[in-house]
């Protein structure tokens, strides 16, 4: 058995359609150490030649709270997946949902701490999916415009300018969803921002410094959907911002 299997990766390795980019996938930390990842990404890849590999800055994203689909659990927290909006995504939040991805779940067993456990009740309202689908769109939004300097959470903690407040220390503040849907007429914004049919254009004389912002009002709406999911900054006081 080891040996076909062996064989199949190989063919697998030199077909075509395996040299395709992998899709990282973003996990925390007690994931990660586990070995579960190196349990059932090998086997989604060899059933569909979709390569999936751990990667702190992918594009699929475990979270240990929504948005996302719950899919396993372990010492009572729930492991949500986001992903984005691509067929391969889909695939791989559909097969860890299945029953064979379930039961490649449950049949990990790791050298420390409980199993993962696959199988559990989830009370989903028709308002949460609602949300979940802008919020998904609204964290494609703010990584596109706003992550070149605010760290907007684990997607891109590294790239964040330092001095610029993060989502998460904004999303801690009692009046955060006034700021954000002020954003752009709070500075530095208003010099590189367009919102579609509300700013004014910029002034000839003062072009936008940098590659200008240029969003809807219904982008920055599903940006509010994606913020308001955000776990807040445990921060104790709350911050000041000149
Ligand atoms: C070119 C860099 C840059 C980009 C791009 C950017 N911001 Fe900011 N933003 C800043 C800086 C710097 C501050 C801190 C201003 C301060 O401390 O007064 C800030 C502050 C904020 C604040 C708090 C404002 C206040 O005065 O309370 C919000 C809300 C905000 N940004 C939202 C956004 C959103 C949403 C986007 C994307 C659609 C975005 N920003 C894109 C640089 C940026």
């Amino acid at each position: 058995m080891r040996f076909v299997l062996l064989c199949l990766s190989l063919t697998l390795s030199t077909s075509p359609s395996w040299s395709q980019e992998a899709l990282g996938l973003a996990a925390p930390a007690e994931v990660k150490d586990s070995g579960l990842l190196q349990h059932i990404l090998p086997r989604f890849s060899l059933k569909t030649g979709i390569r999936v590999i751990p990667d702190e800055a992918g594009v699929l994203v475990l979270e240990t709270a929504a948005p996302g689909d719950p899919v396993f659990a372990r010492d009572g927290v729930i492991y949500h997946l986001r992903i984005g909006d691509d067929a391969k995504h889909e695939r791989f939040r559909d097969w860890l949902l299945s029953d064979i991805g379930k039961n490649t779940v449950e049949s990990f067993t790791p050298e420390q701490g409980a199993p993962f456990s696959a199988s559990f009740e989830v009370a989903t309202t028709q308002e949460d999916i609602v949300i979940e689908g802008d919020a998904a769109r609204g964290e494609e939004l703010s990584m596109t415009h706003c992550g070149r300097c605010h760290v907007i959470g684990p997607q891109n903690r590294m790239n964040g300018l330092g001095s610029t407040p993060s989502f998460a220390v904004l999303r801690a503040m009692p009046d955060w969803s006034e700021r954000f849907e002020a954003f752009f007429a709070l500075n530095p914004h208003p010099a590189f921002t367009q919102i579609d049919g509300v700013t004014l254009p910029f002034a000839p004389e003062r072009p936008s410094p940098i590659h200008p912002v240029e969003m809807t009002l219904d982008e920055l709406d599903a940006i509010l959907a994606f913020v308001s999911a955000i776990k807040a900054a445990d921060l104790g006081a709350p911050l000041q911002l000149q």
